[in-house]
């Protein structure tokens, strides 16, 4: 089986629409009307959630109007939540079909079909125009990434130049390999973690500059741990990954956490920009 189809399988599940809906009405009541904001905690499927979309988003400093591309975009969160905070226009781009089903539906359920567009396909080969977006970003999909080179060459290709691109990548530790299953690979087959030095390497060879390259790891670390913890005790409800990966996603983020506090990953964020 090719890395994509192992990626697309690990991830994949029918029903994820609805069972993000479920979630979310068991939280709010059966009434409520979904929105990005209020979906937010079910469908951001990454380490402290919309946090770090926040996060992610400020550092691309979007404005309205400006078009945007979502790399590895899941069933849709992120993409929905910039796109109704800041006025833009998201692409999402993913290559597991059962969450691009998911993300359509839920951009319908929130009333945003026109914002936010999703199309099935791989990072690899973009399935989008040269020199076209503002802006991009990617949230914790480079480690599913074995061509990390063609990854970022691809994102160069589809910006402006000028055009920005924020990312979220768990990087290589100095302690070894991560405890699998995690919640991005239930084997090493498709985990592919580079060292943050190999990292900015590809980026600069790729053709970005960089703005800006840090270690986030003590605020995931804590966070995680936290959240866990609170969710395994009951006092918070289920969230994106528990909704998605069903029963393996408990050992899979205690593999991650101990992971990343032992040494065998390291978050960093990035802001790199395209010349010209
Ligand atoms: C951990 S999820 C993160 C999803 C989303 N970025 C988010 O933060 O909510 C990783 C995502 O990367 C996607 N992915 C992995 N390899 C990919 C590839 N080669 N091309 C496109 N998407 C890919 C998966 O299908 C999955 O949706």
């Amino acid at each position: 089986m090719s890395t994509a189809n192992s990626v697309a399988r690990h991830y994949g599940s029918a029903g994820l629409a609805e069972r993000v809906l479920a979630a979310f009405r068991e939280a709010n009541g059966v009434d409520a009307q979904p929105t990005p904001e209020a979906l937010a905690p079910f469908d951001h499927f990454h380490g402290r959630g919309v946090l770090a979309t926040q996060e992610l988003a400020a550092q691309l400093a979007l404005r309205p109007g400006e078009r945007v591309l979502d790399i590895g975009s899941g069933i849709g969160g992120p993409a929905r939540w910039i796109a109704a905070k800041f006025a833009v226009g998201v692409t999402g781009v993913d290559l597991t079909p059962e969450f691009c089903a998911a993300a359509e539906a839920l951009n319908a359920a929130t009333g945003l079909p026109n914002r936010v567009t999703v199309i099935p396909g791989s990072a690899l080969a973009l399935p989008v125009p040269d020199n076209t977006f503002d802006a991009a970003y990617s949230q914790n999909v480079i480690m599913n990434i074995a061509d990390k080179q063609l990854f970022y060459r691809e994102a160069f290709r589809a910006l402006r130049p000028g055009g920005r691109l924020a990312l979220s990548n768990l990087c290589a530790g100095p302690a070894g390999e991560p405890y699998f299953p995690v919640p991005w690979a239930t084997t090493r087959d498709t985990s592919f973690l580079a060292t943050p030095e190999a990292m900015r390497a590809d980026l600069l060879a790729a053709g970005f500059e960089i703005a800006d390259f840090r270690d986030i790891t003590e605020a995931t670390r804590e966070a995680q741990r936290r959240t866990r913890e609170r969710i395994d005790k009951g006092e918070v409800p289920k969230i994106a990954v528990d909704i998605i990966m069903g029963e393996r996603a408990r050992e899979m983020q205690w593999n991650s956490i101990r992971s990343v506090e032992e040494g065998r990953g390291i978050a960093i964020e990035a802001l790199v920009r395209k010349p010209g």
